[in-house]
């Protein structure tokens, strides 16, 4: 491909992540823009330019052949539909997470992108996270060993913000915040244990927001900012009209090597990061802080006590942009695999695989804890990714 051209459909919100793309200098350009809610266009117009090409009607985008490229961040219920169209219409796609809401849903974008021969990448930013990054490293260079086990403890001060006011606490737009929120961290723990789930059992409940008694009005578009004045959280002002969606959820996994591995998300808690721990034969890693600065720190000898400082501590910043660090560097790696291929961070095949772990555990949660087997994908569609889209 000459120059990239992009479309952006669900230009609001993260689609502001397709400014990390506009680089005219350097041959990638934003030329359209859709979304829902025309008063994103003067924001848009302001970022690209005022001949930019916008529509609130996606397959108006879609129908451009100046538009190469198409950048898919809408809402989570909205990805099958979008991702399918911009595929059939040919286009190199970069699909937010989770890759959809259904396992159904993520198998139909698979086949779509083989059948079309249209490239797919999912933005799973975490895995361009500079301590998940380094967590990485020390696992592959054999510093615990041969991974057993992995735990992961998420914090989300801004659940009440961000997920229990807008589309977000509906089962419905979602399927839930275990897979919502959780897509992320269900895929950095298959990861960096190196498997895919294949069993999962898991508990959770709506525990706080339920109870909170101020809500918004059904007609009035729900304003999901975070505002720390909002505090403690049945404090909570303007939620949803509907919210049947959990605000605590826990998952165990065990995986398609034998790891077992362990994900908490909790959406009233004070502050805001992921905790991951991940235990081998010969040692143990755990991150302190996810974004920004962080401390990576690896114990590998032996204590009968606890030992806050561990054997050897990494450091890493963040530099690169928004959200963790992870924007401008996927970003970089999407259009520089659009243009030249080669190998990429992210994968369709994890991305689909944390749906299906989440929708397993979904389940599982909703019915008595009762484990449930993940979808398997077939054969043919997980190679075809597997080896490179051709
Ligand atoms: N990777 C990350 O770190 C990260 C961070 C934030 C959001 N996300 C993902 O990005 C997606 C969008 O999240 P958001 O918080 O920006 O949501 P949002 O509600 O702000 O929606 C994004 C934009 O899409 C528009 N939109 C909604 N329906 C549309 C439609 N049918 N056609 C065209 N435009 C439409 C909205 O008006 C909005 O401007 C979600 O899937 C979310 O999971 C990922």
């Amino acid at each position: 491909m000459d120059e990239l051209r992009i479309g952006v459909i669900g230009a609001g919100g993260r689609g502001g992540l397709a400014n990390e793309a506009h680089k005219p200098d350097q041959g990638s350009r934003v030329v359209a823009a859709c979304d829902i809610r025309p008063e994103v266009f003067d924001h848009v117009r302001a970022a690209y330019g005022a001949d930019l090409f916008v529509t609130e009607d996606y397959r108006a985008l879609l129908a451009r052949k100046d538009v190469n490229v198409v950048f898919v961040t809408t809402p989570d219920y909205c990805h099958e539909e979008h991702a399918v169209a911009a595929l059939e219409a040919g286009k190199a796609v970069y699909l937010e997470k989770p890759m959809a809401i259904t396992v159904e849903g993520c198998d139909r974008i698979l086949r779509t992108a083989r059948k079309h021969r249209s490239k797919l990448y999912l933005g799973h930013n975490m895995r361009h996270f500079a301590a998940i990054v380094k967590m990485k490293e020390l696992i592959a260079a054999g510093r615990i060993g041969q991974v057993k086990t992995a735990w992961c403890r998420h914090f989300v001060s801004y659940g009440g913000d961000a997920y229990f006011k807008d589309w977000h606490s509906e089962r419905a737009n979602t399927t839930g915040l275990l897979l919502q929120k959780g897509a992320h961290d269900i895929d950095v723990l298959h990861w960096l244990c190196g498997g895919y789930s294949k069993t999962v059992t898991a508990m959770g409940d709506l525990m706080v927001y339920g109870q909170v008694p101020s809500r918004r009005d059904e007609a009035v578009r729900g304003v999901a900012a975070f505002n720390a004045a909002n505090w403690p959280p049945m404090n909570q002002t303007l939620l949803s009209p509907r919210i049947d969606v959990e605000d605590v959820s826990m998952m165990l996994m065990r995986l398609d090597n034998g790891v077992l591995a362990s994900y908490q998300q909790c959406h009233f808690t004070p502050d805001a990061w992921r905790n991951y721990t991940v235990i081998g034969t010969e040692g143990r890693i755990e991150n302190f802080n996810d974004s920004g600065h962080c401390v990576v720190k690896l114990w590998n000898s032996r204590a009968d006590g606890y030992r806050p400082d561990g054997d050897e501590e990494f450091v890493t910043e963040l530099g690169m942009g928004g959200h963790g660090g992870g924007g401008a560097s996927i970003v970089a790696e999407f259009l520089r695999w659009v243009r030249v291929g080669g190998s990429i961070a992210t994968s369709p095949v994890a991305a689909r695989f944390s749906v299906a772990a989440g929708c397993a555990a979904t389940r599982s949660l909703r019915n008595g804890s009762v484990p449930q087997d993940v979808a398997p994908l077939e054969g043919g569609l997980r190679s075809w990714f597997e080896s490179g889209q051709g």
